[in-house]
Order: C-alpha cells, then sequence, then structure tokens
C-alpha cells in the first residue's frame, strides 16, 4: 500500500506529551502526517519511551559530542534529512534551534508555545502569565524563525485564567489545549492549507 502521508521529525526534551497527543493523532489512518523519527538532546526524555513504544525510531544527539551549537544542530538536520522528514515539529525541545539548522528546512520547522504570542515568550510562558495577571492565555502553534518564539502564528487558542490559578494549574489546563491544537497544527500544514505572506498564515478551506 502507498503511504504518502507527510513525513515528520519531532525534537523534544523531556515529557513528550505533546509528541504523544501527536502520535495518537496519527493512529488514524485518515490523518495526513505520521511521526517518522523522535531526536532528543536528553537521554532521559521520556518522549523516547513514548516513541519506541509506538515502534517509532528515537534517537539521543548529545550536544556534549559536539563543539558547538551549530555542529549539533547540523547533525540533527542530517539525521532528520536521512529520514525524509518533511516538517520538523519542535515539542519542548529545550533548545534555541541555530538559523543554519532552519535553513535546512525553510518553512517547515513548526513549534508550540504555551501562551498567546507575542505575549510571554522564552521560559516559563504560564508562570509569566500569572504573575502579570493576565485573565486570558493560552496557545500558540507557529513557524518557526530566527528568532524565539517570533516565527508566523499558524494557530491561537485561548484560555481563561482563574483568580485562584497556579503556574501548574494554568499550565495543565493549557497543556489539554497542545494537545489538540498541535495536531491540528500538523494536519493543516500536511493537507497543504498553509500558507505564509509575511508574519501572516493564511489556512485555506477545504
Ligand atoms: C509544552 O508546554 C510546550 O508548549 C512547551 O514545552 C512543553 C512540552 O511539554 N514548548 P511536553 O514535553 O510536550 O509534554
Amino acid at each position: 500500500m502507498r503511504d504518502d502521508r507527510l513525513r515528520v521529525g519531532v525534537l523534544c526534551s523531556g515529557r513528550g506529551s505533546n509528541l504523544q497527543a501527536i502520535l495518537d493523532a496519527a493512529m488514524d489512518p485518515a490523518y495526513p502526517a505520521k511521526v517518522v523519527a523522535v531526536i532528543s538532546d536528553n537521554p532521559r526524555a521520556y518522549a523516547l519511551e513514548r516513541a519506541r513504544a509506538r515502534g517509532v525510531q528515537a534517537e539521543i544527539i548529545l550536544p556534549s559530542s559536539f563543539p558547538d551549537r551549530i555542529q549539533h544542530d547540523l547533525a540533527v538536520a542530517q539525521r532528520l534529512e536521512e529520514y525524509g522528514v518533511g516538517l520538523v515539529a519542535l515539542a519542548g525541545y529545550m533548545r534555541i534551534v541555530s538559523p543554519e539548522f532552519i535553513r535546512r528546512f525553510p518553512g517547515r520547522v513548526m513549534n508550540i508555545h504555551p501562551a498567546l504570542l507575542p505575549s510571554f515568550p522564552g521560559l516559563h510562558a504560564q508562570k509569566q502569565a500569572v504573575l502579570y495577571g493576565v485573565k486570558v492565555s493560552g496557545v500558540t502553534v507557529h513557524f518557526v524563525d530566527e528568532g524565539v518564539d517570533t516565527g508566523p502564528i499558524i494557530l491561537q487558542v485561548p484560555v481563561a485564567v482563574a483568580d485562584e490559578d497556579t503556574e501548574e494549574s494554568l499550565s495543565a489546563r493549557i497543556l489539554e489545549h497542545e494537545h489538540r491544537a498541535y495536531p491540528e497544527a500538523i494536519r493543516l500544514f500536511a493537507e497543504g492549507r498553509l500558507r505564509v505572506e509575511g508574519r501572516r498564515v493564511w489556512i485555506k478551506r477545504p
């Protein structure tokens, strides 16, 4: 049987719950993408076990084995190319990918961020939101450009912040939305329905 689904490589550093959501979505044969490789910079990332449990190739590429960040990124890029990926999904990857990496996959690197960008970029976005006192935060799935959390936005989902929310409670609520938003953004990409014009991403109707 011919399998022309989009080949996705996922980069993870930890828990891998977003990876799991993508793996689960891809269990449906009608879903237009499948995960062909998971690469981690962290040998203890639980994401590696999640991948192996589904029969997906899981590899560790240690930053400490390379002279610098760019060489590490280029080694990761090479493996992804060997797997023939058409999309790279960053899912809890705790490294800032270099321009050299992004140029290997132009317009084909996505990330998920647990806030409504451009608010609260960088680390601990949920804590930043609670401390700032916003009433609404949420999820952003975006293409990755050469900045940190600055690329063209594909999808956003608002999540209300309750008075009694803590970093933990808000993170848990946002995460549920992440698990729907990331597979959805990948589906739109795989269906060829995303068109980027400058900062704006247009979603074509089916
Ligand atoms: C998620 O909150 C994601 O938005 C952020 O890092 C976290 C990763 O969680 N970039 P997981 O490893 O997917 O469970």
